[in-house]
């Protein structure tokens, strides 16, 4: 039986987690990317639209993320087909929510369902990389939740680098997106190429107390060790707007704690399950709308399943 069309979804990520630069992330409920793939006479994948966007991305099949991974899982297989993608974008590009990784994710996922699976679900990650690193540099601490569901640990891109934690199940999210685009290569540049001794071993500790916290699932020091990070936020909280006026917001509204999402500028509060989210969320918008600066606003949690097939079917 010949597959002739698949389709796959890949979740929203938090990388960073706060204090663990480019070796945490989580996948978030609820939001992501689609990828649509359907069988071609040539050879190779090529764009064939993109929706949700607002015209912003490239149909090229060299610049465009999920192109680039379907392509990428191809040649990892050795395999001739040809496929057109149609990529539905859930996720506003530059946001700090994993966009680039998610499509990525999804155009990999929705190839490999094409093909009949011959590859597990881990066996994806190379090509996802391949995805994420033209736009946002070979990391996988958003590929890695995004691909895999709940949190992951990533200390390289290999796949015996990465450890799925446990997920602490009294965790909730509310997710603020201001309507700004921040580039996670701007982003980069403004970090410290070298830190003191000292920051060193506070980064250090904070990241050891956050992974210890999420075993003993225990939210409130989690969202205290989230908010440790003494090295990336003060030198990127300049590119996110009204930072410290969502933080004061959050907290007074019953949030234990406010980070930076990926490289910004979506900020993620951090919420005890019996927290009041609707009144963070509240507290959150108004802090942009106030002035005059659009926002989304999503209360959500961590989400145990990574990407999905969502359909696969025969010619
Ligand atoms: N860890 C990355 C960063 C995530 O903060 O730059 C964005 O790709």
């Amino acid at each position: 039986m010949v597959i002739a069309r698949a389709e796959a979804f890949a979740p929203a990520t938090v990388a960073n987690m706060g204090v663990g630069f480019d070796i945490l992330g989580l996948a978030v409920e609820g939001v992501g990317d689609t990828v649509i793939v359907e069988r071609r006479p040539q050879p190779g994948a090529v764009m064939k639209s993109i929706e949700g966007d607002g015209s912003k991305i490239s149909l090229d099949a060299d610049k465009n993320v999920a192109t680039i991974a379907a392509n990428a899982l191809l040649q990892q297989l050795g395999s001739d087909v040809g496929v057109e993608i149609t990529l539905k974008k859930g996720l506003p590009i530059g946001s700090g929510l994993g966009s680039s990784a998610a499509s990525s994710v999804a155009a990999a996922v929705a190839v490999n369902a094409l093909l009949g699976e011959p590859l597990a679900r881990e066996e994806l990650l190379p090509a996802c990389l391949a995805g994420e690193a033209a736009v946002s540099g070979y990391h996988a601490d958003n590929v890695a939740p995004s691909l895999l569901g709940g949190i992951t640990l990533t200390t390289g891109t290999e796949l015996s680098s990465i450890r799925k934690l446990p997920i602490p199940a009294n965790m909730r999210l509310v997710l603020v997106t201001p309507a700004v685009e921040v580039s996670t290569a701007l982003a980069r540049k403004a970090l410290p190429a070298t830190i003191p001794l000292k920051q060193m071993v506070h980064q250090t500790g904070s990241v050891a107390q956050l992974v210890d916290a999420i075993y003993r699932a225990d939210v409130r020091a989690i969202a205290h060790a989230m908010a440790s990070d003494e090295v990336v936020e003060p030198a990127r909280a300049h590119l996110m707007p009204y930072l410290a006026e969502a933080r004061e917001a959050a907290l007074a509204a019953g949030a234990l704690a406010l980070v930076i999402s990926g490289a910004g500028p979506t900020l993620c509060a951090v919420l005890d399950g019996d927290s009041d989210s609707e009144g963070v969320a509240l507290a959150l918008e108004k802090v942009y709308l106030s002035r005059d600066m659009g926002c989304v606003v999503r209360q959500t949690s961590i989400a145990a399943n990574g990407a999905l097939v969502l359909d696969s079917s025969s010619a």
